[in-house]
């Protein structure tokens, strides 16, 4: 059963690793998000953005910057300079959490799945109203290129607007928001497999891509590096949410922090109802192996925490 390569060594214990990245990312959302924001929208954006979410798109970020860097030593000189790039990618990686949380924020309303439960707490339109919410979810998405592009930062405009344009083509029409219109225009309806695959891709894979190579490029990535990742981050990407169709089946709501069983009742086409379980979890397993194969031919000597991510998408319990 165990096809995934076993490249990485020596081995990897991604918990330590997590909790010290996490740590980074947490306390950065809370100083940057949403202070100053009028009549009750701050105190959205926070209730949306913090406490709680696996923060897996922050950790991709890092995780790919990290890697590459392990195979530019000697090629970024000097403490300052480290500093530059780190702070590229710290921001990336909220800039990409806050993309995601305004995507579920939306995801959430009536007008979309209608859901009253998110992340443990009440969805966002019912603690504040559905016009909050939509503003809420404006205002995440406004603030996130804004964190990409600071004043007076050493971060070179090429790579400021790089991280722009990778963000807005994961998150608009060719990315998430594309994907979330397939996904609301296919209720009831029987996809063929490459459309369900598309509509994955669309609405989940892109950003989780778009994760990976923004720190890619916050890392200065040479050209296979970038490509391999990639390929990576399109097979994690899509795993992640055949993962999330099969978890809506399989998990409960407390397991989850958001109410299971929604695809079957939405009637909405899902990889469990179009393959059934069984080939729904090899085909996780299969991109799986997709990804690691990516990893093990991007030529990075270090890439073990995207190794490691890769598993918890397809491992997860919720
Ligand atoms: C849920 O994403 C929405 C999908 C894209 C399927 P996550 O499972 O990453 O949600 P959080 O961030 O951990 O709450
Ligand atoms: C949502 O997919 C993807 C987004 C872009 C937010 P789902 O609708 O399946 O996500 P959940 O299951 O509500 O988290
Ligand atoms: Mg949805
Ligand atoms: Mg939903
Ligand atoms: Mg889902």
């Amino acid at each position: 059963m165990s096809a995934v390569p076993m490249s990485q060594s020596p081995v990897f214990d991604l918990a330590p690793w997590s909790q010290n990245h996490l740590a980074r990312v947490e306390q950065a959302l809370s100083q940057w998000v949403g202070h100053g924001a009028p009549a009750g929208l701050g105190d959205a954006m926070r209730y949306a953005v913090l406490d709680g979410g696996k923060r897996l798109r922050p950790l991709l970020v890092l995780a790919a910057y990290e890697a590459v860097c392990s195979g530019n030593s000697g090629a970024q000189s000097g403490v300052q300079a480290t500093l530059v790039l780190d702070d590229a990618a710290i921001r990336a990686a909220c800039a990409v959490e806050l993309i995601h949380a305004y995507s579920l924020v939306h995801d959430d309303m009536p007008c979309m799945d209608n859901d009253v439960l998110r992340r443990g707490k009440p969805t966002v339109h019912v603690q504040f109203g559905e016009a909050p919410a939509l503003l809420a979810g404006d205002a995440l998405q406004a603030f996130a290129f804004e964190l990409l592009t600071p004043d007076d930062s050493l971060i070179p405009a090429s790579v400021q607007a790089t991280l722009c344009r990778l963000l807005a083509r994961a998150a608009g029409s060719a990315g998430m928001a594309g994907g979330q219109a397939i996904d609301l225009a296919s209720v009831g309806v029987a996809l063929t497999e490459d459309q369900l695959r598309q509509m994955h891709r669309l609405k989940t894979g892109a950003l989780l891509q778009g994760s990976v190579l923004m720190g890619a490029v916050c890392g200065h990535a040479a050209a296979t590096a970038y490509q391999a990742l990639s390929d990576y981050g399109a097979a994690m990407g899509l795993a992640f949410q055949v993962v999330d169709d099969i978890l809506d089946v399989v998990a409960d709501s407390a397991t989850l922090g958001k109410t299971a069983g929604k695809d079957a009742a939405a009637d909405k086409p899902t990889y469990v109802s179009l393959l059934g379980l069984e080939r729904a979890q090899a085909y996780a397993q299969e991109l799986l192996v997709e990804a690691h194969a990516a990893l093990v031919g991007s030529g990075l000597p270090d890439t073990r925490a995207l190794a490691a991510l890769a598993d918890m998408v397809v491992r997860r319990s919720y």
